[in-house]
């Protein structure tokens, strides 16, 4: 069976406020046009392998396409974000209206906790492990609910570099216990916690120049991995690890903090 994603077309996309590093300076600066053709072609490409589903969009929401925000779906249940920024809060009745007919259950966070989601909270394939990043959206507070709802161990990863604001801009999980993530963004007790669970020639470890571009932002489908960039030498790292690297740019979504993987949500 396909894997579902959820995905948002950019018909309002654009940076309009900055609320991390990469939104500064660029408002009014995406180009509508180019931003169409990107996503367009990656939702091409990606429908190839996965089914994907939309939502509709609304003017006073350009973060919108950014679905990874929309909440964690594990196993038909759906644990709707509370997002940081007042200007993102405006999305959360419009994800919490489609997850209604389609989530088996919703599960609403407790009071007064941040948590924005698949940005923050990765699940590694084939483990009933949950890496969970805190530090800039979310709030630690938000982990062992999570753990407890879906019954997955937490691992709580600190995010300490402000470009690195999610934990899905440094961080992928990969097959067979493997993980692909930028040191850069932890701080030294998470550096830590990665190690203890992933053995070392499970790590692949990106390089800065690959971070900045957001290679960690990948979307995986079965051993095909859809990212903004990646250079040869993670290219071929990744290929020897049995995956095909797909480069999918979508360069106008950066200007937002965001790439492929931010684009989508895994629904199962
Ligand atoms: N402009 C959006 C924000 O700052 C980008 C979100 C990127 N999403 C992600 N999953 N990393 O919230």
């Amino acid at each position: 069976m396909k894997p579902s994603v959820l995905m948002c077309a950019p018909e309002y996309f654009g940076v309009r406020y900055a609320i991390n590093p990469w939104m500064e300076g660029k408002i009014g600066q995406v180009d509508s046009a180019v931003a169409l053709r990107q996503w367009t072609e990656f939702y091409n490409v990606l429908q190839r392998q996965a089914e994907v589903h939309l939502i509709d969009t609304q003017s006073h929401v350009p973060d919108l396409v950014f679905t990874a925000n929309a909440g964690l779906m594990f196993d038909g249940q759906f644990i709707p974000s509370r997002f940081k920024h007042e200007e993102r809060r405006r999305e959360e009745p419009l994800f919490r209206e489609w997850f209604e007919t389609r989530a088996d259950q919703i599960i609403p966070l407790p009071k007064n906790i941040y948590f924005e989601g698949a940005g923050d909270a990765l699940v590694q394939p084939g483990r009933k492990l949950v890496w969970a990043g805190f530090g800039f959206r979310t709030d630690w507070e938000s982990h062992q609910f999570l753990a407890d709802q879906l019954g997955l161990e937490v691992v709580s990863l600190h995010l300490i570099h402000p470009s690195f604001y999610h934990l899905d801009t440094c961080f992928c999980p990969l097959l067979d216990g493997q993980a692909m993530y930028y040191p850069a963004a932890f701080d030294a007790a998470s550096l830590k916690s990665i190690e203890a669970h992933i053995r070392p020639e499970n790590r692949i470890i990106v390089a800065e120049e690959d971070a900045l571009h957001f290679a960690c932002n990948a979307v995986l489908i079965d051993r095909t991995l859809f990212l903004n960039h990646a250079g040869p030498k993670l290219i071929q790292l990744l290929e020897q690890k049995g995956y095909t690297p797909i480069i999918q740019p979508v360069s106008e979504f950066l200007k937002a903090g965001g790439a492929n993987k931010c684009l989508t949500l895994a629904l199962t």
